[in-house]
């Protein structure tokens, strides 16, 4: 089976800070596989999930995603990652499916445009009121 995920001793050192936090961290995901990154806080998840997205520069090693080397190629390999930020990312002003519809037009832009599958794209007719369901 292939490799989706290959961090290659991945090292983050702060500007500033005493020691880096991401100390050369190696690890491979294979395609199919769900993989949970775990640690206390402040061990260096969130560092260590930035420099796989192209978001942060690596101070030393490097990374493979779906093939693409991020060091050579991070504009290829960027077009295979979907990421859910830790924190909420969502605009309050816009319902729960116009916020797809915004975040799914930016990702599928040039390709075949965004639509929830209960059809309608955001600005077709106006907000979608959020359902309330009773339970
Ligand atoms: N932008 C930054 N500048 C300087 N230091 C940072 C920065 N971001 C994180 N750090 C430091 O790097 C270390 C790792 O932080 P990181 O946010 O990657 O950890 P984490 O495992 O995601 O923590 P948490 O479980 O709290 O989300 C911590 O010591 C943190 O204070
Ligand atoms: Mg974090």
């Amino acid at each position: 089976m292939s490799l989706m995920v290959e961090a290659q001793d991945l090292v983050k050192q702060y500007p500033g800070a005493a020691e880096p936090a991401v100390k050369g961290v190696s690890f491979g995901i294979l395609k199919g596989e769900v993989f949970s990154l775990l640690g206390p806080n402040g061990a260096g998840k969130t560092t260590t999930i930035s420099m796989l997205s192209t978001l942060l520069a690596p101070t030393r090693g490097d990374a493979v995603i779906a093939g693409y080397t991020l060091s050579k190629a991070a504009a290829e390999a960027k077009r295979a990652i979907g990421i859910v930020p830790q924190d909420i990312a969502l605009y309050p002003t816009l319902s729960a499916r116009e916020n797809l519809n915004f975040l799914g037009a930016d990702v599928r832009a040039g390709r075949r445009g965004a639509k929830t599958t209960r059809g309608g794209t955001a600005g077709d007719g106006g907000p979608a009121r959020p359902r309330r369901r009773p339970h």
